[in-house]
């Protein structure tokens, strides 16, 4: 099926962050791992980063040049609220005036509540598997409503809980580090509620108003690594239920479901989770095959260049199809679809623009099949710090150099801003590699 070149009047394209990523001399959680050695270049640290936060009114006029109308950011917790109880309220400020430019230069403010990192206290004192962190969490949310209010943003309230709750709670490579099935599936619902708390708390700001609220979800395409093995299918399977769709499922019907055989189990109704989206934010990046083993967690993966393409400069499958593929299996839930995050590293800053047009291309052919995805925001806006492989990955449509912190446009600055102005999926020319 050919699918109509075309994207509607209203489809709104824009870049994604995150506030430890970017912005520079953040103390939290993750600042403390760095120093631990967990990363995978245990000398690594983050750092300044992008010096995004001093640099944010200038940056502004990068996303204006993408012809982008929405950017996608997050607050700090540990930025405003680096001792517990107490507010940095010129932090708070801050984040208004950053989220007032946005209003002001025609970009809409999408603000992540929660992108995987937490105030230095957090995990000592109110962990997500402890009922205490509910009340730590609704305090900071409802402050984060009060300072975005008026401002129309629309609210992430947690990114990929599924891959912080696997990385923190099972696999240990993000703090807190636990390797722990019942405290995990105890944070899972804490973070099914935490949701629910942070909607409550921007509705009442909102007043009646249009509240746009939802989680980012990272969704990936399972495959079994060995196709005839009956224990790589349930794998699949299982992959596909617990992964990709306990927590949109709970907050779809308001159960919170999860069967991951001999590491957790649980079935919980939770108060105001059905139908608490007013989106289905989705990351895509690739696929993976799964291969059992015994031994938790029974499971290991990798990334198949099944198709002979190269793998991208991670070393993850490319895999445009996998986008539509996902998209596709967002049919299940009755609302319209946000891309909030898809994105390539690409080292050369040469590859992006087929990236693009590749999975733009999958989104137009799901739009012809009745997927209404509504929003594509890429990931990212400039290079960052990526969490375990610190800044080996370029992820950013403009480059950063990490030495004077000028950004330059790569070659996919100009091709989105043709195809997000002209609404007009065209292939990119050629890019001519530099000597
Ligand atoms: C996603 C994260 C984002 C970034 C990309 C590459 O899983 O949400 O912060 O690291 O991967």
């Amino acid at each position: 099926m050919s699918a109509p070149l075309t994207f509607p009047p209203d489809f709104v394209f824009g870049v994604a962050t995150s506030a430890y990523q970017v912005e520079g001399g953040i103390e939290n959680d993750w600042s403390a791992w760095e120093r631990e050695g967990r990363l995978h270049d245990p000398n690594a640290r983050c750092g300044r980063a992008c010096d995004h936060w001093p640099r944010f009114f200038d940056d502004v006029g990068l996303i204006q040049r993408l012809g982008a109308t929405a950017y996608r950011f997050s607050i700090e917790w540990a930025r405003v609220e680096p001792r517990r109880g107490e507010w940095n309220d010129e932090a708070w400020a801050g984040y208004r005036a950053r989220a007032e430019a946005l209003v002001k230069a025609g970009i809409r403010p999408v603000v992540t509540l929660h992108h995987f990192t937490h105030p230095s206290w957090f995990h000592a004192e109110t962990p997500w598997h402890e009922p205490a962190c509910l009340p730590a969490w609704k305090r900071y949310v409802e402050r984060c409503a009060e300072v975005l209010e008026g401002l129309g943003a629309a609210i992430i309230t947690l990114n990929e809980p599924n891959v912080f709750l696997m990385g923190a709670y099972l696999a240990g490579v993000m703090p807190p580090g636990l390797k722990d099935g019942r405290k995990l599936y105890a944070a899972y619902a804490n973070m099914v509620r935490a949701h629910v708390i942070a909607r409550q708390a921007f509705l009442e700001r909102a007043k009646g108003a249009r509240l746009e609220l939802g989680i980012s979800q990272h969704l990936q395409v399972f495959a079994p690594e060995r196709r005839w093995h009956p224990l790589d299918q349930a794998l699949t399977r299982l992959a596909e239920a617990n992964f990709n769709h306990a927590f949109l499922e709970a907050l779809t019907s308001g159960v919170l479901a999860v069967q991951m055989p001999g590491l957790a189990a649980g079935k919980t109704r939770i108060d105001g989770a059905a139908k608490s989206q007013d989106f289905i934010g989705l990351n895509y990046y690739t696929r993976s095959h799964l291969k059992f083993v015994a031994g938790a967690p029974f499971v290991t993966f990798r990334f198949k260049d099944v198709h002979a393409r190269g793998l991208t400069d991670i070393g993850w499958e490319y895999y445009p199809e996998g986008f539509g593929w996902v998209l596709k299996q967002m049919k299940r839930y009755p609302l319209p679809v946000w891309v909030t995050e898809n994105g390539l590293d690409d080292r050369s800053g040469l590859k992006r623009p087929r990236f693009l047009f590749d999975h733009w291309h999958e989104l137009l052919l799901a739009r012809a099949q009745g997927v209404n995805v509504t929003h594509y925001l890429h990931w990212s806006l400039m290079d960052n710090f990526e969490w375990l492989e610190a800044y080996g990955p370029r992820f950013g449509l403009y480059r950063v150099d990490f030495e004077t912190l000028e950004r330059h446009e790569t070659p996919a600055c100009g091709y989105f801003r043709r195809v997000a102005t002209s609404r007009t999926l065209t292939p990119p020319d050629e890019p001519v590699p530099s000597r």
